[in-house]
C-alpha cells in the first residue's frame, strides 16, 4: 500500500534538549510505502514528487506514534489500586494479580485489553514487563504480532522476596528467558528485553544469570527498576552490603550498558548518575507513577544535560494513565515543582523520539523521516468542547500541542497507524 497522509505534520530535526527543533508544517504530507515513511515535506512538494498517488486527507495533526519506555501490561487489572507505598502496593495488589498469569487464557485476555488501551491512546511501541510465566510473554508477543505492532517485552525474573507461585530460580529464569529469546527476538518487529524485576527480588545468582544472557544476546534490551523509593533503596543496601550503591548491584552482574533501561531512577547518587552517562544506559521517567506512589521527582533535565538518555513511560499499573498526554502533563508538573520547567517540544520529544532513543530505536521509530516505520498518530485538537474553544485561541501549532498535553485524552486520538496500517483510534473504532 502506498499513499500520502495530508495534515499538519509535527516532527523533529534533532533533540530539542540539545539545540534541535520541532518542525511544524501546517499543510504537510507524509508518503507511506509498504509500512515505511519514504518522504515528508510540504504537501505541494510531496504531490509534485509523487504524482497520481492516493492522498488521505486527515484534517488533523500528524505526529510520530507515542513510545512508552516502561510499562507492565499484566497490571491492567490492578491499575488504580490503593497502596501505602511501593512495597505495600506490590504485595497487596500486584503480586496476587501477576500470579494469575500462569493461566494462558488470563494472559491472553489481559494482553488483548492492554493493546486495546495502547492503540486507543496512540502508543505504537512499548516495552513491557510480563510476569515470571513464559505464557505471559507468549500472550504479549502473539497479540502484538496479530495486530502488526512493534513491541518489546520480557519474562520477569524473580527468585526471592515474592510470594509462593511467583518465584522462579536462577536456572529456570535463565532457561525460560533463553527459550523466549529464541522464539521471539527479531521475529518481525518484536524484540526481547531481559527483565530482572528489581534487585530485591533477585538473588545474586539470578542477577548473574541475567548478566550472562545479556552478554550472549547484546541486541536484547535489559529492563529493570532503579532507586524508586527510599525504603526500597535501604532494602537493597541490606541485601547487597558489598555493592557501592543500588546501580552498583546491577553493574556487578554486567547489567549496566547501552540498551539497559532503568525505570524511575529518582534518588540517584552522583556516582550513579556518572555511570549512567558513561555507559550509555537509559532511564524511563515514570511521572504519573512516581506521583501516585509518592516516590519522588526525577531530575529529567539534569540527567539529560549530563548526557543520560531519558524516555517517558506510563509504568501502568503503578502509573495511573495509558495516555501519553497525561504522562507529559505529569512530567511538566514534576519539572515545574523542581524549578526545571520542560517546554512543550521537550515533553513531546520525551514521549516519542526520546523514548525511542532510550530503547535503541532512535533511527526506526519516534519521528517522521524517510526510512522510519510508518508508526503515526492523527490527533484532533478540537475533540472536546473545552479543547475546541482553547485551540481556537491558539497562535501556533506549538501552543496547540501544549493544550493537547494538558487537556487531551483518548478522544483526541483520531487514528493510530502502525507500519502504514490503521490499527487504533476513534476512526478505527468507528470502522470496526
Ligand atoms: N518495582 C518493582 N516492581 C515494580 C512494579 O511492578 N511497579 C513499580 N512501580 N515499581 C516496581
Ligand atoms: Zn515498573
Amino acid at each position: 500500500m502506498t499513499f500520502i497522509l495530508r495534515g499538519e505534520v509535527i516532527r523533529f530535526d534533532g533533540n530539542p534538549f540539545t539545540g534541535g527543533q520541532m518542525v511544524l508544517d501546517g499543510d504537510g504530507g507524509v508518503l507511506v510505502r509498504e509500512g515505511k515513511i519514504t518522504d515528508v515535506g510540504h504537501i505541494s512538494e510531496i504531490v509534485t514528487r509523487h504524482r497520481d498517488l492516493r492522498v488521505v486527507e486527515t484534517n488533523g495533526l500528524i505526529a510520530p506514534g507515542f513510545v512508552d519506555a516502561h510499562v507492565h501490561y499484566p497490571q491492567i487489572g490492578v491499575i488504580a489500586s490503593w497502596g501505602a507505598d511501593l512495597i505495600d502496593w506490590l504485595n497487596t495488589y500486584t503480586f496476587p494479580e501477576e500470579s494469575r498469569f500462569a493461566d494462558r487464557g488470563h494472559a491472553d485476555a489481559a494482553a488483548s485489553a492492554y493493546f486495546d488501551e495502547q492503540m486507543r491512546h496512540g502508543i505504537t511501541t512499548a516495552t513491557s514487563f510480563c510476569t515470571i510465566h513464559p505464557a505471559s510473554v507468549d500472550a504479549y508477543f502473539a497479540e502484538a504480532a496479530r495486530r502488526g505492532l512493534r513491541a518489546i517485552g520480557g519474562k520477569v525474573m524473580m527468585d526471592r522476596n515474592a510470594p509462593d507461585g511467583l518465584r522462579d530460580t536462577a536456572q529456570s529464569a535463565y532457561d525460560d528467558s533463553l527459550a523466549l529469546i529464541e522464539r521471539w527476538h527479531g521475529e518481525g518487529r518484536l524484540s526481547y528485553a531481559i527483565t530482572p524485576r528489581f534487585a530485591p527480588t533477585s538473588t545474586p545468582a539470578q542477577l548473574e544469570a541475567a548478566g550472562a544472557l545479556a552478554r550472549a544476546h547484546p541486541t536484547c534490551l535489559i529492563q529493570t527498576h532503579l532507586s524508586e523509593q527510599p525504603r526500597e533503596i535501604d532494602w537493597v543496601a541490606s541485601l547487597f552490603p558489598d555493592a557501592l550503591d543500588y546501580l552498583g548491584v546491577y553493574e556487578q552482574s554486567g547489567l549496566v550498558r547501552q540498551g539497559a533501561v532503568f525505570g524511575h531512577a529518582i534518588h540517584l547518587t552522583p556516582r550513579e548518575r556518572e555511570v549512567l552517562a558513561e555507559t550509555g544506559a537509559a532511564i524511563a521517567h515514570c511521572p504519573t507513577s512516581n506521583q501516585f506512589l509518592g516516590s519522588g521527582e526525577c531530575d529529567v533535565r539534569g540527567l539529560i544535560e549530563q548526557g543520560v538518555s531519558v524516555g517517558l513511560a506510563t509504568d501502568t499499573g503503578g502509573g495511573t494513565s495509558y495516555s501519553m498526554f497525561d504522562t507529559m502533563k505529569s512530567a511538566y508538573e514534576v519539572a515545574a515543582r523542581r524549578g526545571t520547567i520542560l517546554r512543550p517540544e521537550e515533553l513531546w520529544w520525551l514521549a516519542t523520539a526520546g523514548a525511542a532513543e532510550a530503547l535503541g530505536l532512535g533511527d526506526v521509530i519516534g519521528n517522521i523521516a524517510p526510512g522510519m516505520d510508518a508508526d503515526l498518530v492523527v490527533l484532533d485538537a478540537k475533540a472536546t468542547p473545552l479543547l475546541a474553544q482553547r485551540s481556537a485561541r491558539s497562535n501556533s501549532i506549538a501552543e496547540t500541542l501544549f493544550t493537547l498535553i494538558v487537556l487531551g485524552d483518548d478522544r483526541s486520538v483520531r487514528a493510530t497507524w502502525s507500519a502504514g496500517e490503521l490499527v487504533g483510534g476513534r476512526e478505527f473504532s468507528a470502522q470496526s
